[in-house]
């Protein structure tokens, strides 16, 4: 379990910024072991900023962060991130990508045992028979295939994704939505699911994934919104395709709201 304790952050980082111009300010909530935590909310609000602060890569400014009881400290091995720019390395390969971080992740792995892995997990993403491409010879679909096979490859227990189909079409979207949730939800036993915390701007992909959403005003939290729909989920067609409407309606609304300036009063009495 991840537990935020009253955590602040602000980029200037010497305490002196008023609750205003902190990225993140005093923000508590618990995130499930296993559990597929989508978060959304309007540009600049801090979901990236939390994420890193999830993986380490800041420290809060004030409040902590513990997993399973341990403060989070720095870069941690449990855990994996995939950026909102993530990038491949230009100069190798889908599978030497993936064969590089399993080399990181499992040190003093035999090249063979590297190499059938890495074909594994290229595999499961489709990626299989594009594995010698490079960056420049894939499309975004396929980089973002391979950067999923990636992080999957890593084999941590936590997986923050930044807004990682951020950049695809309608199709590559939903292919990997599907294949995301499948690989999730696939380990049969929910005690060593992993935990997902998966950062998007569409609030459709959010109820498509979510066990929960977490919607972020900007600073902090607004609401957490459940998502109790079974899976793996089908969108237009079921028994609960009514219901994802009604929640993706309700959500929608409350984004927009949020997604107002007007009427935001800054904290500190300033401009908004
Ligand atoms: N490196 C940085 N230095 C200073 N301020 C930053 C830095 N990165 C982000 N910020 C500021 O922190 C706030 C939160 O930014 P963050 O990137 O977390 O937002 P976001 O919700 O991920 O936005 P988006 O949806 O556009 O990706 C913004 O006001 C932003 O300008
Ligand atoms: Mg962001």
């Amino acid at each position: 379990m991840i537990t935020l304790n009253r955590v602040s952050f602000s980029y200037g980082n010497d305490g002196t910024a008023c609750a205003c111009e902190q990225a993140l300010s005093s923000l508590s909530f618990q995130i499930e072991s296993g559990e597929f935590l989508c978060i959304a909310g309007p540009s600049g609000c801090g979901k990236t900023t939390l994420l890193r602060l999830l993986a380490g890569l800041h420290t809060p400014t004030a409040g902590e962060i513990l997993v399973d009881g341990d403060p989070v400290r720095g870069p941690r091995e449990d855990m994996a991130i995939v950026f909102q720019d993530y990038a491949l390395f230009p100069w190798m390969s889908a599978r030497k990508n993936v064969q590089f971080s399993i080399r990181q992740t499992h040190r003093g792995i035999s090249a063979a045992d590297a190499a059938a892995m890495a074909d594994r997990f290229l595999a499961q993403v489709g990626m299989l028979g594009d594995a010698n491409k490079h960056p420049y010879q894939m499309s975004g679909g396929m980089r973002q295939r391979v950067a999923i096979a990636h992080a999957l490859a890593m084999d941590r227990q936590i997986l923050l994704l930044d807004e990682p189909f951020g950049a695809l079409d309608a199709k590559n979207r939903t292919d990997l939505q599907n294949l995301l949730e499948t690989l999730w939800y696939s380990s049969a036993d929910p005690e060593t699911r992993k935990t997902i915390v998966f950062v998007t701007h569409d609030i459709q992909e959010a109820v498509r994934l979510a066990d929960r959403v977490l919607l972020m005003e900007p600073g902090g939290l607004s609401e957490v919104i459940p998502v109790p729909l079974k899976r793996p989920r089908a969108i237009s067609e079921g028994p609960d395709a009514d219901a994802f409407r009604q929640i993706r309606r309700v959500l929608t609304e409350k984004l927009m709201e949020l997604d107002k300036p007007a009427g935001r009063a800054c904290k500190c009495g300033g401009p908004a």
